[in-house]
């Protein structure tokens, strides 16, 4: 092996990860006077939130009358009985106190002719317990509401003091022999410098994993390395076998266009001309669930009702709408549609198709953002020292299935959750300077650096993305995913013969790939076979050979290991319990929009 030497750092907490999550969590540590570095592979205003478009869910009520319980509902049921009703009370309450003090912080919102947070419609976001109309509850800012809130967050994290390491690349989880998590390592990739991070505290904030797909809407940053790490640290992920498809990305490009469109009006089309969405969810329509509209408009696709010469994909219309609102509220797909579809969206719809985009599974974790395992008999033991937050983290509010705009959410409201319980649970400069082993992280750094086998990064890469696009997207069966399984498990098994050829430690993006690759490949591997094992249909996982939910048998989280290998599966109950006893437990019901 090579000659590697380590700089070493000392903080309270550290933050791997510099989105919307993150920066929340590292300016809330910082604001509770403890030490905190965030460690980020890129500059943080270039992490993926800046591509959020859409909004963040808030019961502010600006628009007309709305409350957390209604929100609470509707994320319930969106989850498909899933998600953590603690979790999802937690969420619902604290979203606007998250919402208001990124207005204090000089978020630039849209406004309303009042002057409050201007606020539009969302899939699944309704008034009256599902019984009212769809609520106005998603507060934007245009259709660039995340790039509006990281800008924000970067700007309150310097104010605040927080050292960012930038253009770090973290390499894996320093965990002692009582499983402790005692801080993180990174390699610089401007200068080939290896660093070790010892904290009391670290946060996973690295984002999810769309990557693994071959058409996704995430940044190509999104490689799931949290995940990646959590799994070689010996823990378990949760419900990894919940995938996102997002109805409108850009046929061909992949690029998001909002459900704001929708929203705002927008309505989808199949080649007859149709609003065939009125035929599956007759009341919501076009604003029914991500997971309902995905699924329907993959079916008119099967059917032969597609548009184009393919008859591959369907058309999202706002050509219909006031051009002056659609320039004012939605400049960027705008934008977005003229350069990746070479249409103007006041004269033309614009060309779609479901795309990866979220993923609902994760690092588990509880409302404070600690991360949990199953230990004995305890469910929910907390893992000392690791927290985790954002997409990369499954509180789990979203369950089975993700309401557009709680995404935004989700990261300030569980980003600041975590930067208090930093502040409650732990002593600035109490940080031990003793170390566990950090000659592991070496030895795979410098394996994967000389790695020369016969496969190129990105054909291996490309393999695996394939495999999981055809196999584990948004219908599934046995079948196909036992073939998708045997595939990916020879895909992984074929990281034995990679073939790096810049072998330098300065920005060599060919390391730095095959790393990604390595974190990916747990990630599709979870994935995949969680998805194999669940034989139900619930929110995202839509098995066609076991076309109904059932909560007898799958009312449970799963959780999935992965020891470089072979996937092993186990469970975890879901929380049937509310944070307070303001409100009470939703019962399940049947899911209809
Ligand atoms: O459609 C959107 O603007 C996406 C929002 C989200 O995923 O929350």
């Amino acid at each position: 092996m090579s000659a590697y030497n380590w700089i070493d750092h000392k903080y309270d907490v550290v933050v791997v990860g510099a989105g919307g999550a993150g920066l929340r969590a590292a300016l809330g540590a910082a604001q509770a006077g403890l030490k905190t570095a965030c460690v980020t592979k890129v500059f943080p205003t270039r992490s993926h939130t800046v591509a959020a478009q859409g909004g963040a869910a808030a019961s502010l009520g600006n628009m007309g009358e709305d409350s957390w319980r209604w929100h609470m509902y509707d994320t319930v049921k969106g989850s498909d009985w899933l998600g953590d009703q603690d979790s999802i009370e937690y969420l619902c309450r604290h979203a606007p106190d998250a919402i208001y003090e990124l207005e204090h912080w000089g978020m630039p919102f849209s406004r309303t002719e009042k002057g409050q947070i201007y606020q539009r419609a969302f899939g699944g976001m309704t008034t009256n317990f599902g019984e009212g109309a769809a609520a106005q509850r998603t507060c934007a800012a245009a259709d660039r509401t995340g790039h509006a809130m990281l800008h924000t967050l970067y700007g309150q994290s310097l104010r605040h003091d927080v050292d960012f390491f930038i253009e770090h690349f973290a390499l894996d989880l320093m965990m002692d022999d009582e499983g402790a998590c005692r801080g993180v390592t990174s390699w610089q990739l401007d200068n080939g410098d290896l660093h070790r991070f010892t904290a009391q505290t670290v946060i996973l904030a690295t984002g999810g994993y769309g990557r693994a797909y071959f058409s996704c809407t995430s940044a190509h940053t999104c490689t799931g390395d949290g995940g990646g790490m959590v799994l070689r640290a010996g823990l378990p992920m949760q419900d990894m076998e919940f995938v996102q498809f997002h109805p409108t990305g850009i046929y061909g490009a992949g690029m998001l266009i909002t459900e704001g469109v929708r929203g705002e009006g927008g309505y989808l089309v199949n080649s007859e001309g149709e609003r065939f969405m009125e035929r599956y969810a007759p009341s919501a329509k076009d604003l029914a669930s991500r997971d309902v509209v995905s699924r329907a408009m993959t079916l008119e696709i099967r059917e032969g009702r597609g548009v184009g010469e393919r008859k591959d994909h369907i058309y999202l219309h706002l050509d219909h709408l006031d051009p002056e609102m659609v320039l004012k509220r939605l400049p960027g797909i705008a934008e977005s549609a003229e350069i990746f579809a070479g249409v103007d969206v006041t004269k033309q719809p614009i060309p779609v198709l479901p795309t990866c985009h979220y993923n609902m599974g994760g690092i588990p974790t509880n409302f404070h953002g600690e991360v949990v395992t199953k230990k004995g008999k305890n469910p929910d033991a907390v893992v000392p020292g690791l927290m985790a937050v954002g997409e990369a983290a499954c509180v789990s509010v979203h369950g089975a299935n993700r309401l557009g705009s709680n995404s935004l959410t989700d990261l300030v409201v569980f980003g600041r959750a975590a930067g208090l319980r930093c502040g409650e649970t732990i002593t600035p400069g109490a940080t031990s300077r003793d170390l566990p082993s950090t000659e592991p992280h070496l030895a795979r750094l410098d394996r994967l650096r000389n790695a020369d086998g016969g496969t190129p990064t990105s054909e291996l890469r490309l393999n695996m993305q394939r495999i999981m696009q055809d196999h584990c997207a948004v219908f599934r069966t046995g079948d196909v995913l036992k073939e998708g399984c045997s595939a990916m498990a020879s895909a992984s098994a074929a990281r034995d013969d990679l073939k790096v050829s810049d072998r330098s430690m300065i920005w060599n993006t060919d390391l730095m790939e095959t790393l990604e690759l390595d974190n990916l490949m747990g990630n599709a591997m979870t994935t995949i076979y969680g998805a194999a094992n669940r034989e139900e249909s619930r929110g995202a996982h839509a098995r066609e050979d076991f076309p109904d939910r059932d909560d007898d048998k799958w009312m449970q989280h799963t959780l999935a290991w992965f020891d470089d290998k072979k996937v092993k599966l186990g469970d975890r109950p879901v929380h049937t319990f509310t944070m307070t006893d303001e409100v009470d437990y939703i019962k399940p019901k049947a899911r209809v929009y």
